[in-house]
């Protein structure tokens, strides 16, 4: 199933948004030229799409192959200019569309549930080796979890947008994981924004989240363990179905 929730470009969001923006950060000439914003978002806005696109195809041929497909849901969203402001902001570097485009690769960004962890490098190798995906990194949370308990599987790809003048290779960063994932990761990330918490409490919460993300793990390996012994099943049973001869009831 896919089911996905978009949050693409919206100009008319962004012209209401731009000025008081530009002014809070102090964004001087470097965001002023607003057509080429826009201009240069909807690129990004366009890579989200191809990669939508290549991640839907996936899923499909799955479908097509009556294969149990490996993609649950799929969100998609553009960085809020807030967001990318923001970020350039915290980190010491320049105001301008060249520095986003240069030091941001997030600006674009997918996720992708899948419903086993063996789904997620399924579906990450079979984007990765398209021939026009080129993959800049690869940050396996999964493989080695956050000491906060945090598991995704995080690539940067590029993907070319073709344009009028040709094609833009631009960078989509693209979050794979597992419902179970999902689920710890979107409730840790509400819990975290909290104020009401208090700071004595802290590490008390640090723990309990590290330990449901240990439990949860633990839970998605026996799920998987189960969805992969009837699979077994199923392809043995399958086999001993072709092995046995057909007989074509003919009329004489
Ligand atoms: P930033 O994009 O600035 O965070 O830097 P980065 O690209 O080096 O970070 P990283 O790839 O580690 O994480 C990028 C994104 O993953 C974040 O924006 C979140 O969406 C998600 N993420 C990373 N760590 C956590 C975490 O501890 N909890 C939750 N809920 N999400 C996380
Ligand atoms: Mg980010």
């Amino acid at each position: 199933m896919i089911l996905e929730k978009k949050n693409g470009f919206n100009a008319e969001r962004l012209h209401s948004e731009f000025s008081g923006l530009v002014e809070r950060y102090g964004a001087g000439d470097g965001f002023q030229d607003l057509e080429k914003l826009s201009a240069t978002l909807q690129i990004y806005a366009g890579a989200m799409r191809e990669v939508s696109a290549k991640l839907e195809n996936l899923d499909d041929a799955y479908i097509y192959r009556n294969l149990s497909n490996p993609i649950h849901h799929m969100v998609s969203r553009l960085k809020s200019l807030d967001s990318i402001l923001g970020k350039l902001q915290r980190r010491g570097l320049p105001l301008t569309i060249a520095s986003m485009q240069h030091n941001l690769r997030d600006i674009a960004g997918i996720r992708v549930i899948c419903n086993y962890v063996d789904d997620v490098y399924t579906v990450s190798d079979l984007l990765s080796h398209q021939a026009d995906v080129r993959v800049l990194r690869v940050k396996d949370y999964i493989k080695n979890p956050k000491p906060n308990g945090y598991r995704s599987l995080h690539l940067i790809l590029t993907v070319p947008v073709y344009l009028l003048d040709g094609p833009h290779v631009t960078p989509v960063e693209v979050q794979l994981r597992t419902v179970a994932m999902d689920y710890w990761a979107s409730l840790e990330h509400e819990l975290r924004y909290k104020n009401s918490i208090p700071d004595s409490d802290a590490a008390q919460h640090a723990q309990t989240l590290l330990t449901v993300a240990q439990e949860l793990q633990h839970v998605e390996e026996t799920m998987q363990k189960l969805h992969h012994d009837i699979e077994e099943n199923d392809k043995k049973i399958l086999s001993q179905e072709k092995s046995l001869p057909k007989t074509i009831d003919v009329r004489v």
